[in-house]
């Protein structure tokens, strides 16, 4: 059990890392938080008007998760890859760096699943991004690709990944609350939109 704590530990702090608060800054880019929906996820950092920036914060946040994943399954197996993009995904949610107020995992869930079960992280990306190409809303993909995992996950397996993907399926929801309520009255911004 202590291994696993460290693998929470490692993941959390890799998760952690607000790559699109970094990357703004960096590139002068502004307060992110005051831009769009003041999320710090690939979607909002676009809405700065910088393809590239998006493009780097999106592979950088599933890049991490990813990466705690695989550090975790190489030294510690699969349950530790597990607990590990679990907890990378509870860090990228609930950074401690930005008192708790992080992001809504899209970028992460992506990230972990394909390196934990790389036919369902893939599939989801193609869901995501057909649903993308059809509503031109991210937040919609999300729920829409996220939620698609538990057939991919019964299709392709593992099957004991079931319980990670409604867990984070369950935050990922509970992160786009205000989406949510957006897409309901009709008011949720599309891509490309400022
Ligand atoms: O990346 C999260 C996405 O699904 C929604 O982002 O900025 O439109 O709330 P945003």
């Amino acid at each position: 059990p202590g291994v696993l704590v460290l693998w929470l530990v490692v993941g959390y702090l890799l998760g952690s890392i607000p790559f699109g608060m970094l990357i703004t800054r960096a590139m002068n880019l502004g307060d992110l938080r005051k831009v769009g929906s003041g999320n710090i996820g690939a979607t909002n950092v676009l809405r700065t008007g910088s393809k590239g920036a998006a493009a780097a914060t999106l592979l950088l946040d599933g890049g991490k998760a990813a990466l705690a994943v695989m550090l975790a399954r190489a030294m510690a197996g699969p349950d530790a890859a597990q607990l590990a993009g679990l907890a990378a995904f509870l860090g990228h949610c609930f950074p401690v760096w930005l008192r708790f107020r992080g992001g809504k995992g899209v970028a992460t869930f992506l990230g972990l699943w394909l390196a934990l079960a790389w036919p369902v992280g893939l599939a989801c990306c193609a869901i995501w991004l057909l649903s993308a190409v059809v509503f031109r809303i991210s937040s919609l993909a999300a729920l829409i690709a996220s939620a698609s995992s538990v057939i991919f996950i019964g299709l392709f397996g593992p099957g004991n990944g079931i319980a990670l993907a409604l867990v984070t399926i369950a935050l990922l929801y509970w992160r786009h609350r205000e989406n949510i309520a957006r897409l309901i009255s009709g008011t949720e911004s599309r891509i490309g939109q400022k």
